[in-house]
């Protein structure tokens, strides 16, 4: 990678892509204004969620805590409620943990500086990035993956960008060329021109792009093989067996551990494993359950990033409701208790 004579090229896309912007830019809630609170919510909301499902999960965010204090003192039911069925639950952890730190560190004013704003949790170099541009006019580029994407693109460049240092050369490149007083448009105007022209796959539509001209690889029409994608590790597959049991007009529920993955949510009790009907009784008797009627559903997969879930399901019609659970009607499952999509797949077989 010859570094000088690519910023010598990147420098071209500056003008051409600002104006762009200005022209073309979509009209999205958290472009309303730049209170970094805002930008900063959005960004970790925009981290694994599509722009469209993410509008109407931040307008109800920023109705219901439309500040840093408000967030730092939210009830963690009401955290989860707001951030039900985008998943990846951590980042709602992170964003209250940071707000508190917000709060206590800096009297609740969002810090300004760069360093300051990626010591927080849940906060990498790219949304660090991202704020520290749109919100307070620093020259720090946010290298997500539409930003790799159009800069992969439109210097050949056929590194790994699944690597840190990779990303960070990106990052590099573009501090150089950062233009004064306009940084937080710049860093808006590449994620969109990755979002909306310069798109993943075979089709990207470089006849609609601003920057056709300074673009290597639409030059040579090797669109399709930037970026490089790196072969993907297999997921970790697990089996579970899930019990849905009901006493009457309730069924059982219990929180998860607070570590680990969908730490301090609640599910239906399961089991690691596919039980046959002898363990799944064994189960049922080893928590406290008098059983009555019991019936295998269909089984249902579930996939996170990196682990399969693999469900089993008993549906089981109990004598006694078990100390071991929590006992909830379907009015208080659906309002008051945070199921994650996994487990909500077998709402709809809840004989209820
Ligand atoms: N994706 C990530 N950040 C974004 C933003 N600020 N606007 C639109 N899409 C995005
Ligand atoms: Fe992407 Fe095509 Fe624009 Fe190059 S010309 S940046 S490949 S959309």
């Amino acid at each position: 990678m010859l570094e000088s004579k690519s910023i010598t090229q990147l420098c071209k896309i500056v003008k051409p892509l600002l104006s762009w912007y200005r022209k073309n830019a979509r009209r999205l809630p958290w472009r309303e204004n730049t209170d970094p609170y805002r930008v900063w919510v959005s960004e970790i909301m925009l981290q694994q969620t599509r722009v469209a499902a993410v509008i109407p999960y931040f307008l109800r965010f920023m109705e219901q805590l439309p500040s840093v204090e408000a967030l730092a003192n939210a009830p963690w039911d009401q955290l989860t409620k707001l951030w039900e069925g985008l998943g990846y639950y951590s980042r709602a952890k992170n964003l209250q943990k940071a707000a508190r730190v917000i709060c206590e560190k800096y009297g609740g004013i969002f810090p300004d500086r760069y360093e300051e704003i990626l010591s927080l949790a849940g906060v990498g170099p790219y949304t660090a990035g991202a704020v520290a541009s749109i919100s307070f006019e620093q020259p720090t580029p946010a290298v997500d993956g539409n930003v790799l994407r159009v800069i992969s693109r439109l210097l050949e460049w056929d590194a790994d960008f699944s690597r840190g240092a990779e990303k960070k050369q990106v990052a590099h490149l573009l501090a150089e060329i950062y233009p004064e007083g306009q940084c937080g448009a710049f860093t808006q105007a590449l994620m969109e021109l990755g979002a909306v022209v310069c798109t993943p796959g075979t089709a990207p539509r470089c006849t609609a792009c601003p920057l056709q001209e300074h673009c290597c690889a639409c030059a040579h029409k090797t669109q399709a093989s930037f970026p490089v994608i790196p072969p993907k590790k297999p997921r970790k597959r697990e089996d579970k067996t899930i019990f849905l049991l009901h006493c009457g007009d309730r069924i059982a529920v219990r929180q998860r551990d607070a570590a680990g993955l969908l730490g301090g949510l609640w599910e239906f009790p399961n089991a690691e494993g596919h039980l046959d009907a002898d363990a799944a009784e064994a189960w049922l008797w080893g928590h406290e359950t008098k059983a009555g009627k019991i019936t295998k559903i269909a089984p249902k997969k579930h996939i996170f990033t990196h682990i399969e879930w693999h469900m089993d399901c008993y549906l089981v019609l109990c004598e006694n409701t078990s100390p071991a659970f929590t006992w909830v009607t379907k009015g208080e499952l659906e309002e008051k208790i945070s199921l994650p999509t996994a487990f909500q797949k077998f709402s709809g077989e809840l004989a209820l």
